[in-house]
């Protein structure tokens, strides 16, 4: 879809289908121009009610107020229904009370994120023509709006969208087409395109660096492991962030293996270190103004003769030991190594995202990401940049009690929990045990495992992967510079 801004009353503006937003069922308002007829057709402009005037090419939909949330599904579900009519030009107004960054770009976002789909894999597909959208500076309460700031607004959430699509197509290839080997490479393409610097580490340096955990992980693998390390540095930035990724391209959780339908799906499983990418990505091309690195553990969790075993112990790059119960909960293992390894660089905060734990659904339901960490204030910046960018993410908060489940009696620290309850935050808390004490309150961890794939279209994503966290780590960035 294009979307162009255009600086006319919506009536002066001509496009083959017209769309427009009913504010929780007023019909009395000047865009209305159908009010007998919507209400004949019994219409009562509530949230997510859409319909469709054939004959004069318009379609109504309800949204329950002008927040960023619902002016997104509107523009989800809009976009979808001129998507699937074929349409080639359409026209919408602004919609906002006084909040007009979160009203317009929650619309924005719903009518570019909700037309994706995947299809590399489709050995036909039908070529539907691109839409090209008017939108009109007129406003649903006739605010003044300044053009060059509305201008910067669509700019800015076109970027932050091609990074989220661009995120979404990386999950969604298959774990043969996307593995540590080609996942390094397509990182080393992204900072050549966008003047990132790249390092990619295998075997042999984590060998040497003591990064035994995530060494572990990729034992039974045909691929080695990747380390990759990229840089973007704004132009006097004045504080330096670390975003670390789990990149599992495959988990089959190892000899604790996966049943059948619990790994199906499991090529997600590098959606944190996708997330982390397509954040890189976005924020290198606004050009914001930091020094922002990107750490993904490209990992596959295999089986074979070589795997890790339960039973074993691992030595982390911290030299924690930590004893393998299973090696399903391998994620915390890589990202361990990660975490040291981001401590290293002397950032100001870090920011982990991981795929980690099916726990974190069951805490939050499958919608949300879980946020955790020591620091409250850190915790809502990023519940606060969710909100923003029309992500749900929810504080899932730590406790001493569950820390006490992750005793080993035979190493520093056990993989896994022994209480079956808390899980999303165990793992967390896990992760929590490599943070340096000065790192504690410098670093957060978000888990994605519930929206970041789905088998099913929900709000503004598609089936199958929906760049969870992309949106999260972008406008938590964009708010420190
Ligand atoms: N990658 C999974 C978590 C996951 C599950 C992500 C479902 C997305 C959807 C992770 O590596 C895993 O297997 N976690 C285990 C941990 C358990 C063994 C402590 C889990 O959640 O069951
Ligand atoms: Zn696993
Ligand atoms: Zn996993």
């Amino acid at each position: 879809m294009q979307i162009k801004i255009i600086d006319k009353k919506f009536n002066q503006i001509k496009a083959d289908w017209e769309l427009i937003i009913i504010k929780d069922g007023n019909l009395k308002h000047g865009f209305v121009k159908d009010t007998k007829l919507l209400k004949e057709l019994g219409f009562k402009g509530k949230s997510e009610e859409a319909i469709e005037l054939n004959e004069k090419k318009k379609i109504y939909i309800g949204v329950k107020d002008f927040s960023n949330f619902e002016l997104k599904l509107a523009g989800a579900a809009l976009a979808r229904m001129l998507k699937a009519r074929q349409a080639r030009s359409a026209k919408i107004a602004l919609y906002f009370d006084n909040d007009f960054i979160a009203g317009t770009k929650g619309l924005v976002y719903g009518l570019l994120l909700g037309t994706y789909s995947f299809t590399r894999y489709k050995s036909k597909v039908d070529k539907k023509p691109g839409i090209s959208l008017a939108i009109s500076t007129e406003n649903y309460n006739n605010h003044k709006v300044d053009l060059r700031e509305l201008k910067a607004i669509i700019q800015e959430t076109k970027v932050i969208v091609d990074a989220v699509n661009f995120t979404r197509n990386a999950v969604n290839l298959t774990p043969t087409d996307l593995n540590p080997l080609t996942f390094a490479k397509m990182a080393k393409e992204l900072a050549k395109t966008n003047g990132l610097s790249a390092t990619v580490y295998g075997k042999d340096y984590l060998k040497k660096n003591g990064m035994g955990a995530m060494l572990a992980v990729s034992q039974a693998s045909q691929y080695p492991p990747q380390l990759i390390h990229l840089k973007y540095k704004g132009k006097d930035p004045k504080i330096k962030i670390c975003l670390v990724g789990k990149g599992l391209t495959y988990d089959t959780g190892g000899l604790s293996l996966k049943p059948g339908e619990g790994m199906m799906t499991m090529k997600m499983d590098m959606g944190g270190a996708g997330a982390v990418i397509g954040a890189m990505k976005a924020v290198s091309e606004l050009k914001l103004n930091i020094e922002l690195e990107a750490i993904l553990g490209a990992v596959e969790n295999a089986i074979g003769k070589d795997a890790y075993k339960p039973d074993d112990v691992l030595t982390a790059k911290n030299k924690k030991t930590i004893e393998v119960k299973n090696t399903d909960a391998e994620g915390r293992l890589v990202l361990a190594d990660c975490l040291c390894y981001a401590q290293e660089q002397n950032p100001d905060y870090i920011v982990d995202i991981a795929t980690l734990t099916g726990a974190c659904m069951v805490a939050l339901g499958e919608y949300t990401s879980g946020l955790m960490g020591y620091n409250d204030e850190l915790k809502h910046s990023l519940a606060k940049a969710a909100e923003r960018g029309g992500e749900l993410a929810g504080i899932l908060p730590f406790n001493k009690y569950l820390e006490k489940h992750l005793k080993s009696e035979v190493a520093d620290i056990s993989n896994l929990s022994d209480s079956k309850y808390g899980g999303a935050i165990t793992a967390a808390l896990f992760l929590g045990a490599f943070i340096e004490d000065k790192y504690k309150e410098r670093w957060a961890h978000i888990d994605i495992a519930g929206p970041a794939y789905k088998g099913k279209p929900w709000g503004e994503n598609p089936f199958g992967a929906s760049g969870a966290g992309v949106r999260i780590l972008v406008e938590w960035i964009k708010e420190l510079v």
